[in-house]
């Protein structure tokens, strides 16, 4: 529509007006926020802008090659994919407590970017160097920097707008979408071309998988939750309601798979196998801080399990998450 489009002219302008002929880096995460962002300023400055993502091997399925796709193959942005999963599993080895979990993947997180963004301050290569950091930061976000309001806001702020690192870097803040709610930058992600699917997706926390997987973070274990989430939320989106005719990932705020580190006994054929168990978690929420378990239809959960245990070798049980919050939290960790 042409205010949204009297909008992008808008923000573009003042985009180009505050860059001039220098170069922005930006830390995309396959996000939402951050990737509007990175397609507004791609469209008001192009290859000034490069935009690093980061993987931290704790990402879903498929994730870091449709984020490449996107913004490399198809908005033709200049995009580092850096591959840090050993790095980061190296890291976490051993480590079982959520918190400890939370904090590494957080640092480390920083000093891959950190390193990164150095590396592109510094120019080169027919390059002269960046002088603005980009950042998804939305409204919202601005409001709650006040302060630390739970017991994760310290680590969900350290990934999406790192605290302190355009100082440390002594590079420019550029937000071009500080001014915007959440539903007003999903309407900016669609009419700048993103694809529907991608900007109305259920958030996924910066930790990722990492905190999806209790306890300590194998390899293993990612690679198996991978494949269970992956096929939970396809039959998400292929469920319809038929009162409402949409899908049950639109009709739920989040959904996921969690894995549970424990094995239990079950058959297969004239076998006895002795497998690891998922559970899903669905919920129903407006503002996240309180949510109820949604009452999925049970043709949709009886499909999702039989896929599971049929297709992913290695997972024999699948348990559905009835707990609301509170007391019990949207994530398992
Ligand atoms: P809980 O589990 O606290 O989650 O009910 C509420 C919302 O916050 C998300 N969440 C996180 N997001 N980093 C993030 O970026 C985190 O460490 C983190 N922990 C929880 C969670 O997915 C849900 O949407």
């Amino acid at each position: 529509d042409w205010v949204m489009r009297d909008h992008i002219a808008e923000a573009v302008e003042a985009i180009r007006k505050q860059v001039g002929d220098q170069e922005v880096i930006l830390g995309l995460s396959g996000g939402v926020d951050s990737s509007v962002a990175a397609a507004l300023i791609h469209r008001a400055i192009g290859d000034q802008l490069t935009c690093v993502f980061v993987d931290h091997g704790l990402l879903r399925l498929d994730e870091g090659k449709m984020v490449m796709e996107m913004f490399a193959g198809k908005l033709h942005a200049r995009v580092i994919h850096v591959d840090a999963s050993e790095q980061f599993l190296g890291h976490l080895k051993g480590v079982s407590d959520p918190e400890q979990k939370r904090k590494i993947i957080g640092r480390e997180f920083v000093e891959v970017f950190k390193a990164e963004a150095a590396r592109l301050k510094a120019g080169g290569q027919g390059h002269k160097g960046a002088t603005f950091l980009a950042q998804g930061t939305i409204y919202p976000d601005v409001i709650e920097s006040g302060g630390a309001k739970s017991k994760k806001a310290v680590t969900i702020k350290s990934h999406h707008n790192v605290g302190g690192l355009p100082e440390q870097l002594g590079l420019k803040l550029l937000e071009p979408l500080r001014d915007l709610f959440k539903d007003e930058v999903r309407e900016l992600g669609v009419a700048l071309g993103l694809p529907p699917e991608m900007v109305y997706r259920h958030p996924f926390p910066g930790p990722g998988l990492g905190v999806r997987i209790l306890g300590e973070v194998r390899k293993e274990y990612a690679d198996l939750l991978r494949r269970a989430d992956d096929i939970f939320i396809q039959e998400l989106r292929n469920f319809r309601d038929e009162a409402t005719g949409k899908s049950w990932y639109d009709l739920t705020s989040q959904a996921f798979t969690v894995f549970l580190p424990v094995k239990s006994v079950g058959v297969m054929g004239d076998g006895r196998t002795y497998d690891y168990v998922v559970a899903l978690r669905a919920v129903q929420t407006s503002d996240f801080m309180t949510a109820d378990w949604a009452e999925l239809p049970y043709a949709l959960l009886k499909k999702v399990s039989s896929r599971i245990i049929n297709e992913v070798r290695g997972i024999n049980r699948v348990t559905y998450d009835v707990s609301s919050k509170p007391p019990a939290t949207i994530e398992w960790e």
